[in-house]
């Protein structure tokens, strides 16, 4: 099979040029000015520009959190993914049985995307509890399973205390791998959270107020001192939401130490306003981190310009608006967390970032491909365009205009966090290993067809 892309405008994270671009077997074989070859298919994309194929390291899919299951799974998820424009992804696993060891996850994970997915995948390890098994185990883990990154999680049911993040990172370390960090207080969190209750103050902007952004902001710091305490360790902090967080990034940056940041887009374009809403329609936007106030998406768009910031994902999590959402409608304590964006990403960032000025062009591909492909090992295979990289491409009209709105779009949710958002500039044609799997508008690819993707080592930037 084999695959011809004409007259397109090509952008990487450092270069843009007329080309043409040649797919076989899978993999980028020729890349060059009037390529006139044969080819199995042959597709004119003048005016259009040819992009990496989206890397998002941050989704929940089939995610359980005891009151209610992700709406989507790996066919739903990954089918909105490639419409948005994203070919490849690196889902978060979930938490398994209390005392469960670590491949229990990724048996469970492997059987839930198997036959399933319709782009390539990965999972971030998850971390329970920490013992020497544990700790024994990672080595496997990272070295057969090709799983190169875990999360801990500083709040929730199965928080990690420092003495345990010093032991996770020296081990991650040691092994090449990467340290990834929900970080937020726990106490404070829960001193809040409690008082609101106790006070009866529990619609969802009580959410907002019970994570302040200090609570975001100690537990970075705490983080970033600790993976300098742990040798030195590389810390990557999934979705960053305050300043008061950047700060503390790039202080330890400048200080020379290895501290990776992801964003994601609701922290970029949305508010607490949000939490204000009628009808309860602030339970949309129930996530962790939450939403903040306006000035920290300008700093945030800052911190992406000046390299503090490197990835932007999603952390979709899909729950219903018009079910699971309800839980929270007399409790937000009760509400399960998260929010859908895996199909928006791609959009808004190009929309919001290029198309208003907030970042170049090279920018976004760095920020949505290969920077997110690097951190996780999956570079150069994934997140560029070069020979011998796979054929995953996505071609942007950046003339189309569209207003999102959740008919649009595929997630198996009932919302969009962004409804009635306009976007200028939007793909068209996703392409996973030479096959174009959406175009006109239209998902073809074949359910299953997505394959489990190996990953190395941490390629830290
Ligand atoms: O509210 C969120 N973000 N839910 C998903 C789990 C997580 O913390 O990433
Ligand atoms: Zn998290
Ligand atoms: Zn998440």
């Amino acid at each position: 099979m084999s695959l011809l892309i004409k007259n397109g405008t090509i952008v990487t994270a450092s270069d843009i040029y007329n080309g043409d671009i040649y797919i076989e077997k899978g993999k980028i074989s020729e890349i060059g000015l009037e390529i006139s070859k044969e080819a199995d298919e042959i597709v004119d994309v003048k005016g259009k520009y040819v992009i990496p194929g989206g890397v998002d390291v941050h989704t929940h899919f089939n995610l359980d959190v005891g009151i209610a299951i992700a709406n989507d799974d790996f066919y739903t998820g990954t089918l909105a993914a490639a419409c948005g424009g994203t070919t490849t992804i690196v889902d978060h696993m979930g938490f398994g049985p209390k005392g469960c060891n670590l491949k229990h996850q990724v048996d469970i994970y492997h059987k839930y995307a198997e036959d399933n997915a319709v782009i390539d995948y990965s999972f971030h390890g998850v971390i329970q509890h920490i013992n020497q098994d544990i700790l024994e185990e990672m080595k496997s883990i990272v070295e057969d399973e090709g799983i190169s990154s875990f999360k801990a999680y500083l709040t929730y049911d199965y928080k990690i205390d420092d003495e345990d993040m010093v032991k996770i990172f020296k081990r991650l370390r040691e092994l090449g791998g990467i340290t990834t960090v929900h970080c937020e207080n726990h106490g404070s969190i829960k001193y809040l959270k409690d008082k609101y209750v106790k006070e009866g103050l529990k619609s969802s902007i009580y959410h907002y107020l019970s994570r302040p952004e200090e609570s975001e902001g100690e537990a970075v710091n705490r983080m970033i001192n600790i993976a300098k305490i742990s040798g030195n360790s590389p810390l990557y902090i999934v979705h960053l939401s305050t300043k008061l967080g950047l700060d503390y990034i790039k202080m330890a940056r400048e200080r020379g130490q290895k501290i990776y940041a992801e964003t994601c887009p609701q922290y970029l374009i949305l508010d607490k306003e949000k939490y204000e809403l009628d009808n309860n329609e602030g339970l949309k936007y129930i996530m962790s981190p939450p939403l903040r106030e306006r000035h920290n998406c300008n700093e945030l768009w800052k911190g992406i310009n000046e390299g503090y910031i490197q990835t932007v994902a999603t952390d979709h999590c899909p729950f219903s608006f018009s079910k699971d959402k309800q839980l929270g409608k007399d409790d937000f304590t009760k509400c399960p967390n998260g929010a859908p964006g895996v199909e928006e990403r791609i959009p808004l960032i190009f929309s919001e970032g290029v198309m208003k000025g907030n970042i170049s062009i090279n920018k976004f591909v760095e920020v949505c491909s290969t920077n997110p492909a690097k951190i996780f090992g999956l570079y150069p295979k994934k997140g560029t365009i070069q020979v011998g990289s796979d054929g995953d491409l996505v071609v942007i009209d950046p003339n189309k205009e569209v207003i999102l709105t959740k008919d649009k779009l595929h997630s198996n949710v009932d919302y969009t966090a962004y409804e009635g958002i306009k976007v200028k500039g939007y793909p068209i044609i996703t392409i996973s290993n030479g096959e174009i799997i959406y175009n006109e508008g239209k998902f073809k690819g074949k359910k299953g067809r997505g394959r489990f993707i190996k990953r190395n080592r941490a390629n830290l930037i």
